[in-house]
């Protein structure tokens, strides 16, 4: 089943979107003292050379990373992503883009822990091999639903858990939602970070009323739509966080207008930053 490789893909406008709203989300979290643990339910290998030949094939990056690092006047919010974008590639001597458990791994601190899912056959041992130096790591080649509901509540406390399957199987959509409420009943207090793809506008409707109805607070959405809708393909993604830092709503829609108009591929580029569940 797991065909998806996400070296395909790595550093396009939806990688875009989601890495900065997690950097954003991290960089809340490290502001107070007290350690925390990030869960990865789908890491993937973790970074993604994007000079290599799988990368290429759709060049998904140009439309992507490359078009942000060539932008004229990044708002002052995205500067951190930026950065960690390109301490990326100056670590590793090469063109790289970093995944989820880079960017995560970069951003949290030497008291912080970090775990990793990761199934793919192909995929795990790259993972393991891009953190087996960094003893706050630990990655696991087992199912990240299963994995996570294991892993929380965490000691600390504290964290982010980030869930990125990539929506092979249309039930996904439904079964992302039963996860989370799953994981928060567990861990009520952690903040969980979503990331879906937009192909059909009523899968998105269903997945917001969903969560509108799992009684979450404070809840988040963030979508940035890339070209017109009856376009085939992936036309928009987002990301929906619950538990959001209070400080996550400001931040993104500082960004969003930017985002739009630089990887906005035609007049139909637009974002959405919607409130799902509120304060209650
Ligand atoms: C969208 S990619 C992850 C990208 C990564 N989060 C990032 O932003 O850099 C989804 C990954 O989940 C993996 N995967 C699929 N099903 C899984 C499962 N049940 N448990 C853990 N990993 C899984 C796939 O092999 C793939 O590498």
């Amino acid at each position: 089943m797991l065909s998806y490789r996400h070296a395909y893909h790595a550093g396009n406008s939806a990688d875009v979107l989601k890495h900065f709203v997690i950097e954003r989300i991290l960089d809340y979290l490290v502001k107070k003292p007290k350690p925390c643990l990030y869960v990865d339910t789908h890491a993937g290998a973790g970074r993604y050379a994007l000079g290599a030949a799988i990368a290429n094939k759709t060049a998904e990056y140009q439309s992507g990373i490359a078009q942000l690092l060539r932008a004229d006047s990044p708002p002052e919010v995205m500067q951190q992503y930026l950065q960690v974008v390109k301490a990326c590639t100056a670590q590793t001597g090469e063109w790289v883009y970093p995944g989820s458990p880079w960017v995560a791994a970069h951003c949290l601190r030497a008291n912080d822990r970090l775990a990793l899912c990761e199934l793919h056959p192909q995929d795990a041992p790259l993972l393991i091999e891009n953190f087996k130096r960094d003893r706050r790591v630990k990655v696991y080649c087992e199912d990240g639903f299963t994995k996570s509901l294991a892993l929380l509540p965490p000691a600390q406390r504290r964290g982010l858990t980030v869930i990125d399957p990539s929506y092979e199987i249309k039930t996904d959509y439904d079964n992302v939602v039963e996860h989370i409420k799953a994981l928060h009943k567990r861990f009520a207090t952690g903040v969980y970070a979503l990331w879906y793809p937009v192909v059909e506008a009523a899968r998105i409707t269903r997945l917001e009323s969903r969560f509108k109805q799992a009684g979450f607070q404070n809840t988040q959405l963030f979508e940035l739509q890339t070209y017109a809708s009856d376009k085939p393909g992936m036309y928009a993604s987002g990301m929906i966080v619950v538990n959001a830092p209070w400080t996550l709503k400001a931040d993104v829609t500082l960004a969003l207008p930017w985002l739009t108009q630089v990887l906005g591929q035609d007049s139909h580029a637009t974002y959405r930053a919607v409130t799902l569940c509120g304060e209650s």
